[in-house]
């Protein structure tokens, strides 16, 4: 099955893209607790949160630079890197893990040649792992940007990844 993203932000401008992230802070600057969202929605907009840009929030938010980096380095969701158009997770949950996941993650890293948290030179693919998301019983399971691909055959990956 071919998962087509239907984000359109690489062809807006730069102007356009701070435009849309300042009306965002604006309606959530003074919401409690609103800084985990406005990262989630500054990441869908620029695919990624590098340093400048954390700044720029935490200035827009009133908020300390050390508390913006520390929630964007809490949560494996944020990246600092740009991402590939797909973003490959691999499950190491237990069930995943016992199930072959490592050497799924092996395969992958093998075929893509590069390592966890790193993305293909052409930007197409971004690996990563993640923990349980409650596929145990069809464990090991990957996914690929939303589509949840469950007892994955590592001699079938290939297969998978030619469809994108
Ligand atoms: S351990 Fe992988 S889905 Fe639960």
């Amino acid at each position: 099955m071919e998962v087509k993203s239907t984000c359109n932000c690489k062809e807006m401008s730069e102007e356009e893209k701070r435009k849309l992230l300042d009306e965002f802070i604006e309606d959530y600057k003074d919401k409690e607790g609103s800084l985990i969202q406005v990262l989630h929605i500054a990441q869908g907009i620029y695919g990624f949160l590098p340093m400048e840009l954390q700044k720029y929030i935490a200035e827009q938010m009133n908020k300390p630079v050390s508390e913006v980096s520390g929630v964007v380095s809490f949560y494996s969701y944020f990246t600092t890197q740009p991402r590939g158009d797909y973003t490959i997770r691999v499950c190491l949950g237990t069930a995943c893990y016992v199930r072959g996941g490592k050497k799924i993650l092996d395969r992958l890293k093998d075929i893509l040649g590069i390592d966890v948290g790193e993305t293909t030179e052409d930007n197409k693919f971004t690996l990563e792992v993640m923990r349980c998301i409650g596929a145990c019983g069809l464990a090991p399971a990957i996914t690929i940007n939303d589509v949840v691909y469950k007892q994955v055959n590592p001699d079938k990956l290939k297969d998978v990844l030619n469809q994108f």
